[in-house]
């Protein structure tokens, strides 16, 4: 078969499967196979793809109609300016949280050096991101999932910042070790009853424990404010990621804290995304 009747049979499956972006996925997940860009599928529509590689690809179709997200299937996301590597049972990086990193380069600009700590570490997005940015910050990045910790070690090394890192098996309720300049945080933001309505990529493919923020969504951000409030030099920064309705409720929590709301950022779809506060006391 030609590469471009596959990506046409495999649109079809797609589609019939109800999965939306299906042209891109078959595209990416063909490159992936052949191990080429893109763009050479386009250019190259008429080469013949060997058997084997056509019975990778169906293999990924498949799994692709079941909704398994494409970064789980490929095992890379881009996020920032770096590439990285991902796995199932870490929760996907997602664009809107580079805002967060947007907040911190900006806020941090005209310092050389700050003592970073990121909670819930995930594959990493977030310190590495910032450490890669910052030759002169280093930190610590904890996660309960062992999972993360494994995987975060991995891009660390990968985008050469691994000897200012280091990543600890922990939940944030036990976590005590260290000053910092800034702690910052994704945490699980999701009312629990609210789940089973994320699309079914999201709800059936990526960690619970990522995602669920108890009943009232917050109970996460809660614990983390006040574990902060103990962690954080005077004057230092905390920001969160929060959900598009939690400004209030989470601005009343670190105000009732010690802290001073400095601002809160938008996402790309200028939904309140981000709220960044500094410890006064
Ligand atoms: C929304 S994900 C964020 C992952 C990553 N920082 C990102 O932005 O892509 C939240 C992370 O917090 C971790 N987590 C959940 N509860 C935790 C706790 N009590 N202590 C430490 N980490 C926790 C989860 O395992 C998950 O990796």
């Amino acid at each position: 078969m030609i590469i471009n009747d596959a990506i046409e049979s495999g649109k079809k499956i797609l589609s019939k499967n109800l999965i939306k972006s299906s042209q891109l996925d078959c595209e990416i997940l063909l490159a992936e196979v052949l191990k080429k860009k893109r763009k050479y599928l386009i250019l190259n529509s008429n080469e013949q793809i060997k058997d084997i590689n056509l019975k990778k690809f169906k293999n990924l179709i498949n799994q692709r109609s079941s909704g398994k997200p494409i970064a789980y299937l490929i095992k890379k996301k881009n996020f920032w300016n770096s590439e990285f590597v991902i796995d199932e049972g870490v929760l996907i990086p997602r664009p809107d949280t580079e805002t967060l990193i947007e907040a911190t380069l900006e806020i941090f600009k005209n310092k050389d050096y700050a003592n970073v700590l990121d909670v819930g570490v995930g594959s990493g997005c977030i310190i590495l991101s910032i450490l890669k940015e910052k030759p002169g910050f280093y930190g610590k990045g904890i996660d309960i999932n062992s999972k993360s910790i494994n995987l975060s070690k991995l891009n660390a090394k990968k985008l050469g910042v691994g000897n200012r890192v280091k990543f600890i098996k922990t939940n944030v309720d036990n976590f005590s070790l260290g000053k910092y300049d800034l702690i910052i945080s994704n945490p699980p933001y999701i009312k629990t009853n609210e789940l089973k309505y994320l699309e079914k990529d999201v709800n059936c493919f990526e960690p619970k424990e990522a995602l669920d923020g108890g009943l009232d969504g917050i109970l996460k951000t809660q614990n983390i404010i006040k574990k902060a409030s103990n962690l954080l030099r005077r004057n230092g920064k905390l920001i969160l990621e929060i959900a598009y309705n939690q400004r209030n409720k989470i601005t009343r929590l670190l105000q009732n804290k010690g802290f001073v709301i400095n601002r809160v950022i938008k996402d790309y779809a200028k939904n309140d995304r981000c709220i960044i506060s500094t410890k006064t006391n």
